[in-house]
């Protein structure tokens, strides 16, 4: 059977690629985003995931604002990056694991999300910074990945209500697959940040942190924000934390918190590195 092994949420600043193609990781400004990942890809290369889900949003490489979908699923057996700006030079393809993504698709259905699916699909650099934090880059890449994004760019968006019941959907549609595959939730995105317009720059260091701990030990504490108030407090890419709620609600209730760093500021943002252990 499938096993959820674990979850990893982190940000995905896009100037963190730009960070690693240019080999700046152990500069000062770098160096302490970057040492909180050293325990992540400690735990990685131990648990030896085959199988990465990572929850993101697309910021306008694969969906632009005249079609959203409100969550999307990758539903393909390869996955490219491309340039989207920013200046970050395109990283090597990602494998995935379409008869996985397929059963994950059925169930979710089956359990009244209606999820979009993809069978071809861009993924950006909400995916892809993510996955060279914690793995290094690669030409092959050491771990299959499945996307599914989470619509946080255009309202409406969904709640943090609704991003943990999809957590727990999608633990459900895991815990239905019948091959033996070893799967970790990556929740990217956030904490607070904003990039533009009058508040650009915003960062509630008081308002990551709490959110940090109660998204690894009482997740429901933040379905009572309504996504306005997340907004006020984190800004309004801030909303993107919601992401890591669904990789919360694929886990144990008790899952435990094996590593936790925040750094602020980093680009635009504060950026926290959880790791919760499943097993
Ligand atoms: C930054 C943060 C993001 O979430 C993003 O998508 C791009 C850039 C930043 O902090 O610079
Ligand atoms: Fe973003």
């Amino acid at each position: 059977m499938a096993k959820i092994i674990g979850g990893i949420t982190s940000s995905h600043i896009a100037a963190v690629g730009n960070a690693i193609s240019q080999g700046l990781t152990q500069e000062p400004y770098w160096k302490r985003f970057f040492d909180g990942y050293e325990p992540a890809k400690t735990w990685l290369q131990q648990a030896k995931p085959d199988v990465v889900i990572v929850v993101y949003n697309d910021h306008g490489l694969n969906f632009f604002l005249d079609k959203v979908p409100t969550f999307a699923l990758g539903c393909a057996d390869i996955y490219e990056n491309a340039d989207e700006g920013w200046g970050l030079k395109p990283t090597a393809p990602f494998t995935g694991d379409a008869q996985l993504s397929w059963h994950i698709a059925q169930s979710l259905v089956e359990q009244e999300f209606d999820i979009c699916t993809c069978q071809e699909m861009k993924v950006d650099h909400g995916f892809v910074n993510p996955i060279r934090a914690l793995y290094g880059d690669h030409e092959q890449w050491p771990v299959k990945a499945i996307p599914l994004a989470v619509n946080t760019v255009q309202h409406p968006v969904p709640s943090a209500a609704r991003c943990l019941k999809l957590g727990r959907a999608l633990g459900k549609a895991l815990e239905s697959y019948p091959e033996d595959t070893r799967v970790v939730i990556l929740g990217t995105g956030g904490l607070s940040h904003q990039l533009q317009g009058e508040r650009a720059g915003i960062i509630d260091v008081e308002f990551d942190l709490e959110c940090m701990d109660k998204i690894a030990t009482e997740p429901e504490w933040m379905t009572q924000f309504s996504n306005a108030e997340i907004i006020r407090r984190a800004g309004s890419e801030g909303i993107e934390t919601i992401m890591w709620l669904v990789m919360r609600g694929a886990l144990k209730d008790d899952a435990a918190v094996l590593h936790k760093h925040y750094h602020a500021p980093i680009s635009n943002t504060g950026a926290g590195v959880l790791v919760l252990d499943n097993q």
